[in-house]
């Protein structure tokens, strides 16, 4: 049976209590953290770096780290990641200038791989890297923002990608990123995903000072 992990994105958690938000989120059962990198050049906002990765992880934070590259270039940040405890470095293959150097980089600074696909981006530019990769992330809703609305078109393309994945006999998680939320959730992973990033759907839905909070929504999920 296909395995199913929930990631939430902390771009959507209190900033002033991330440590806090995190341990909680995870003893309510969540699998990941995603991580979202923003620089106001790839995308139009601008969030966290490897500082903040640093800090988590010296908070006690021993889960997988998903650190999601929206940025470019995106060489140059891939060890000080490595360094400060990512586990996955995930990055768009548009911010890279040699996409199977840029992989290889990840790998050699001993962390799993992803490449993430914009709506309009196409699959085929992962056919000659599969080897190479640990993760195919799509996303659901351009980049740069939480809390938009999930873009159905994804479901189709995620069937594609469940097919390549399987085709190619590697070992490939499929991630999908944007929009995710308990009524949708099912039909995603019918499509083929198995590891789901939900931010505004999991910090969203947080009542304050109750350490408890996650419970309910990452059961439901
Ligand atoms: C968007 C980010 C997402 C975002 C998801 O660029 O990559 O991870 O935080 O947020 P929701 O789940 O609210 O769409
Ligand atoms: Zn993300």
């Amino acid at each position: 049976m296909a395995e199913f992990k929930i990631a939430p994105s902390i771009l959507s958690a209190d900033f002033a209590r991330l440590g806090e938000e995190v341990v909680n989120v995870l003893a309510s059962g969540a699998d990941i953290v995603h991580f979202d990198v923003m620089d106001n050049h790839y995308v139009p906002n601008l969030t966290i770096g490897p500082l903040v990765c640093d800090a988590l992880r010296k908070h006690g934070v021993t889960a997988e780290i998903d650190v999601h590259l929206m940025v470019k270039p995106v060489d140059r940040i891939i060890p000080d990641f490595a360094q400060a405890g990512a586990s996955y470095i995930t990055f768009h293959p548009e911010a890279s200038e040699h996409i199977d150097r840029s992989l290889q980089l990840v790998k050699a600074e001993g962390c799993k791989s992803g490449l993430v696909f914009n709506p309009a981006t196409p699959l085929s530019l992962a056919e000659h890297v599969l080897d190479k990769v640990d993760r195919i992330l799509l996303m659901s809703v351009n980049p740069g923002f939480g809390g938009q609305k999930f873009i159905p078109h994804t479901l189709e393309k995620l069937r594609q990608a469940r097919k390549m994945i399987d085709e190619s006999g590697y070992d490939i998680d499929l991630e999908i990123d944007g929009g995710v939320n308990v009524k949708n959730i099912r039909e995603i992973a019918e499509a083929g995903a198995r590891t789901f990033v939900a931010g505004s759907a999991v910090f969203g839905a947080a009542k304050a000072d109750d350490p408890n909070q996650y419970d309910s929504i990452l059961a439901a999920m």
